[in-house]
């Protein structure tokens, strides 16, 4: 660990000169102060990350230097030392915020030892606290496109509902629509957003690995488990349990599920100890759960344990104000990413993705950003750089009705029926068999098959 910056204050100049050279050998920057006030100095200087502090000073006192320090930054670490052993002092420096206190005459070894560890801590620290801050940036509501009016009144409940500590949450919406963004967003917006937020993706792990992952086990569970695992379910106690595709859950594993909902607790596999826990359900799915509840496939009394606040995330198509902002969005945070200067959308580019049905909803729309960005270099989304799917793009027209084709008094065969209704439609849409195909809903293969097998009659 190098170049970590070290400021050691003691009037003595013997002890520093032994420290100093002590440390420097180790590779950390150090710096001396032989009084309380050249300390501070220093400080504001050099933002040292530790400071070895004597308590003992001429002047301003070792203690009202940690204060003041600890005033203006909390972040470094300081380390005391004091030639006897003053055990209130000892105690208020810890209040102030000192890392330790450290007995003189100590051991090199010793201090190297509490150093070492000391670093350790803090950029163990820093690394929690730059992770927590760069989610937070990610998922925050202010990042949330919403300029259409049915996804405004989304955020709106969905920030209602993130006050709302313990509320469970069930997101509905398509793939791609942003359901793990608002989730996300919702855990950093509650009171729970110093706890951790647990995802499981209930899609991606199978049955028997999910229900150990989820309720963890005690050595001795089974064959495999030689140490207790702790689940996830205790992970996020505090905090909030994500789980995605929840219309992918077993049977099996929604039985155990709600009766966790039910009890606010439960056992790890091979354990008796009830585990009570503290977690707030947030819980996303594409799939139509109304429907999997009339199937079979997904338990109605979950279902509505689940459903306390509904929230459904409209398609991309049906909310067109979004898209051109949302593009604009991904267009600023890609330039950065990919080190481009794009600046606008050109009209008629634009015209095309507002035109276009987004089938991959938010999600493709952001892929088709980044291609763009990624192969061209050049200041404006044009039309000639989105991709055929879009270009090509042309609304399917209204399906033409049956009346001129059937005419009055003569029922024609069934055969004969399709065969002029295929016709008509051809004809609407400029005779292009793709597009018919689309109107008629069947695939373009047997579209031409069937007009293969008129020739052949
Ligand atoms: N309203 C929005 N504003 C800004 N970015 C958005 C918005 N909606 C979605 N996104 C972005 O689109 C991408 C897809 O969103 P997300 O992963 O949350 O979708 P999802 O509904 O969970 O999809 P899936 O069902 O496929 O898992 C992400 O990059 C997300 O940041
Ligand atoms: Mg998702």
């Amino acid at each position: 660990m190098s170049s970590f910056g070290i400021l050691i204050v003691d009037d003595e100049i013997l002890t520093l000169n032994n420290l100093k050279k002590a440390l420097a050998k180790e590779d950390y920057e150090v710096m001396v102060a032989d009084s309380g006030e050249t300390a501070l100095e220093m400080y504001n200087r050099y933002k040292p990350q530790l400071i070895l502090l004597d308590l003992m000073l001429p002047g301003i006192s070792g203690l009202e230097v940690l204060r003041r320090i600890k005033e203006i930054d909390r972040e470094p670490i300081v380390i005391m030392m004091s030639a006897y052993e003053i055990l209130e002092k000892a105690v208020e420096s810890m209040k102030l915020g000192a890392y330790d206190y450290l007995l003189k005459p100590f051991k090199i070894s010793d201090l190297k030892h509490t150093i070492r560890r000391a670093l350790e801590t803090l950029s163990l620290r820093i690394r929690v606290l730059e992770h927590l801050e760069s989610e937070k940036g990610r998922y925050y509501f202010g990042r949330i496109i919403a300029e259409s009016r049915n996804m405004k009144e989304v955020i709106s409940l969905a920030k209602r509902v993130a006050g709302a500590d313990r509320t469970t949450v069930l997101l509905q919406g398509e793939s791609g629509t942003g359901k793990e963004l608002l989730a996300k967003a919702i855990h950093y917006h509650s009171p729970r957003a110093e706890k951790p937020i647990v995802e499981i993706n209930c899609a991606a792990i199978p049955e028997n690995l999910l229900e150990s992952e989820l309720f963890g086990y005690e050595a001795g569970a089974f064959t495999d488990a030689r140490k207790r695992k702790i689940g996830l379910l205790e992970r996020g106690d505090g905090g909030t349990v994500f789980f995605d595709e929840i219309g992918d859950m077993s049977l099996n594993l929604q039985a155990k599920l709600l009766r966790v909902l039910e009890e606010s607790s439960f056992g790890r596999l091979g354990g008796t100890q009830p585990i009570r826990v503290d977690i707030r359900i947030i819980a996303a799915t594409n799939t139509d759960l109304t429907k999997a509840t009339e199937s079979g496939k997904f338990r109605p009394d979950l279902y509505y344990r689940l459903n306390v606040v509904p929230l459904i995330i409209p398609p991309l198509r049906e909310r067109k104000e979004d898209i051109l902002p949302l593009a604009l969005l991904f267009i600023q945070e890609l330039n950065q990413e990919l080190r481009r200067a794009y600046k606008s959308i050109s009209q008629e580019a634009a015209k095309a993705i507002l035109a276009y049905p987004w089938p991959g909803n938010v999600r493709e729309l952001r892929n088709i950003i980044e291609r763009i960005l990624s192969l061209y270099s050049d200041e404006e989304v044009r039309f000639t750089h989105l991709p055929s799917e879009i270009r090509d793009y042309r609304e399917v027209p209204e399906a033409p009705g049956l009346e001129d084709v059937v005419a009055v008094g003569s029922l024609p065969t069934l055969e004969k029926l399709e065969k002029a209704y295929i016709k008509k439609v051809l004809a609407a849409v400029g005779q292009n068999r793709s597009q018919a195909a689309r109107v008629l809903g069947i695939h373009p293969t047997s579209l031409f098959r069937k007009i293969k097998s008129w020739e052949t009659h």
